[in-house]
C-alpha cells in the first residue's frame, strides 16, 4: 500500500430535514451566488425551501440559473462576472454534478484575474477560491465531498476535469428524498457512474490496498442492489439513501488512497460527452464491458476473477472463466436492469468519425492505467462499442 494523506473537510449532513442547516452559510459572509439548473429545483420545490432558509438568515441571493448538464465554461464566465460584480462572499450549488462542477469554478474564477478556462486547464493556477457550499440532488458524481470539477468548450470539442483542495465544499447537505424526482434515465446513469469511479480505483496494480478493495466491492454490491430499486420505486428512501452515500465515497479517496492508478474509461467517456454531449454515465456503462474485455488477459485474470467471486458471487477455480462471466455479468446488469443503452449508436453517434482524435486525447489521459492503453487501442475500445 502506498503512502497517503486522506483529507476530507467536507461537513456532510445527511438524511431528513437536514435542509435547515443552510443557515450556516452566514458564517462565511452576507452575498452568496445561488447555482442551479435546468429548473429540476423549481419543479420539486426545493428552490423555495433554499431560498426561503437563505433569505430568513439574512442572506443575500444572486442567483445564475441554467447550468447545463456536462457544464460549459460560458454558465462558469457568466457566474464569475456576477461575483465579481457584486463582491459576492461565497456559492451554493443546489442540483447535480454539473451545477456543483461549474460552482467550483466559479467560486475560483471570482478570485482570479484571468479567464475561468485557465483553471480548467491549469489546475496549479487554482490558488483561491471563495468557500463553496452545495445541496446534492443527483447520486453520481460524488463533486459533493471531492476536489474535481469537470468543465466543457463544446465549440473547440474540450471537456476536463480540473481539481484542487480548495474545490472541496465547506458543507454539503445531502438529503436522499431530494433525489425522488431524478428519472429512471438519470438515476441510471448516476448509479453506472458511481459504479464507474469506484472501478477505476479497483483495478490498480498497488498491491496490499486489501480494505481499499473491500470498501469498492461493497460500494459495488450496493450500487447493484439499489440501482434497479431506486429506477422501480422513485421514492424509495432506503435505496436513495445508500446510492447517495455510495456517490459521495466513491470519488472521496476512500477506495483510492493507497492504492492509486491511472483512471481510463473516464478519459475514453470524457472525449464522448465532448464531441457528442452524451450523458456521462450512459458512456461510461456502453465503454465499460468492452475496456475489461480488452483489459482481460493471463496476468489481470485473477483480478477480474476476485471482482467475479467477491461482486456477483459467481463460482468457479478457473479465474480465467470467473472474470469473462463477470464481465457479461457486468454488461447484463447494465443493459438488462439498469436499462442503458448498449451501443454508441443508440445514443447517436453514428460513425467513427472522430474515433482518432478522441481517442489520442484520451490516450494523454489515461496513460499509467491499470493496463497500457495506445491511442490504436481506444479506436478498437470505441469500434467494438459502436
Ligand atoms: O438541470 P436540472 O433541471 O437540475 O436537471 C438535471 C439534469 O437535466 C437533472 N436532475 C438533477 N437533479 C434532479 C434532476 N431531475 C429531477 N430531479 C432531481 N432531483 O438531471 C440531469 C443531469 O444532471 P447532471 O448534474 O448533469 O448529472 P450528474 O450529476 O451525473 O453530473 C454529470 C457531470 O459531472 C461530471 C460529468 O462529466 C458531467 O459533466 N463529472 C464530475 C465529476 C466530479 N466533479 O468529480 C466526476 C465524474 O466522473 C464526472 O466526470
Ligand atoms: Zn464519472
Amino acid at each position: 500500500m502506498n503512502n497517503f494523506t486522506h483529507s476530507i473537510p467536507t461537513k456532510v449532513y445527511f438524511g431528513k430535514g437536514q435542509i435547515k442547516h443552510l443557515a450556516e452559510l452566514k458564517e462565511s459572509g452576507s452575498k452568496v451566488l445561488l447555482v442551479y439548473g435546468g429548473g429540476s429545483i423549481k419543479k420539486n420545490g426545493l428552490y423555495n425551501k433554499v431560498y426561503s432558509i437563505l433569505r430568513t438568515a439574512g442572506l443575500r441571493i444572486y442567483e445564475l440559473p441554467g447550468v447545463e448538464p456536462n457544464p460549459r465554461i460560458e454558465s462558469v464566465r457568466e457566474g464569475v462576472k456576477i461575483c465579481k460584480d457584486n463582491k459576492v462572499n461565497m456559492v451554493l450549488a443546489v442540483g447535480g454534478g454539473s451545477v456543483i462542477d461549474a460552482a467550483k469554478v466559479i467560486a475560483g474564477g471570482a478570485l482570479y484575474g484571468g479567464d475561468p478556462w485557465s483553471l480548467v486547464i491549469h489546475p496549479r493556477y487554482i490558488l483561491k477560491a471563495l468557500p463553496i457550499y452545495t445541496v446534492l440532488t443527483l447520486a453520481a458524481t460524488g463533486s459533493e465531498m471531492d476536489s474535481f470539477a469537470v468543465i466543457s468548450d463544446l465549440s473547440k470539442h474540450e471537456k476536463w476535469g480540473t481539481g484542487s483542495p480548495l474545490f472541496k465544499p465547506v458543507m454539503s447537505i445531502c438529503d436522499p428524498e431530494y433525489t425522488f424526482s431524478v428519472s429512471p434515465k438519470q438515476t441510471a446513469a448516476g448509479t453506472a457512474d458511481i459504479m464507474s469511479h469506484t472501478f477505476e480505483n479497483y483495478f490498480t496494480n498497488v498491491e496490499g490496498g486489501y480494505l481499499q478493495a473491500r470498501f469498492c466491492e461493497g460500494v459495488l454490491k450496493t450500487c447493484i442492489k439499489y440501482g434497479p430499486i431506486a429506477i422501480a420505486e422513485p421514492d424509495n428512501y432506503d435505496a436513495r439513501a445508500n446510492l447517495m452515500w455510495a456517490s459521495s465515497n466513491a470519488i472521496n479517496g476512500l477506495l483510492s488512497d493507497g492504492a492509486e492508478v491511472a483512471w481510463c474509461v473516464h478519459p475514453m467517456e470524457h472525449e464522448l460527452s465532448a464531441y457528442y454531449d452524451i450523458t456521462h454515465g450512459e458512456g461510461l456503462a456502453i465503454l465499460t464491458p468492452h475496456w475489461m474485455e480488452f483489459a482481460l488477459n493471463e496476468g489481470t485474470a485473477a483480478k477480474f476473477a476476485e471482482y467475479g467471486r467477491n461482486v456477483w458471487g459467481i463460482a468457479g477455480e478457473d479465474d480465467m472463466e470467473v472474470a469473462k462471466a463477470a464481465i457479461e455479468r457486468t454488461r447484463e446488469f447494465f443493459v438488462n436492469e439498469l436499462h442503458i443503452p448498449a451501443t454508441l449508436r443508440e445514443v447517436g453517434i453514428e460513425d467513427e468519425k472522430y474515433f482518432e482524435e478522441m481517442a489520442a486525447k484520451a490516450a494523454e489521459g489515461s496513460k499509467g492505467s491499470f493496463v497500457p492503453l495506445e491511442k490504436d487501442d481506444i479506436v478498437a475500445i470505441y469500434r467494438a462499442a459502436l
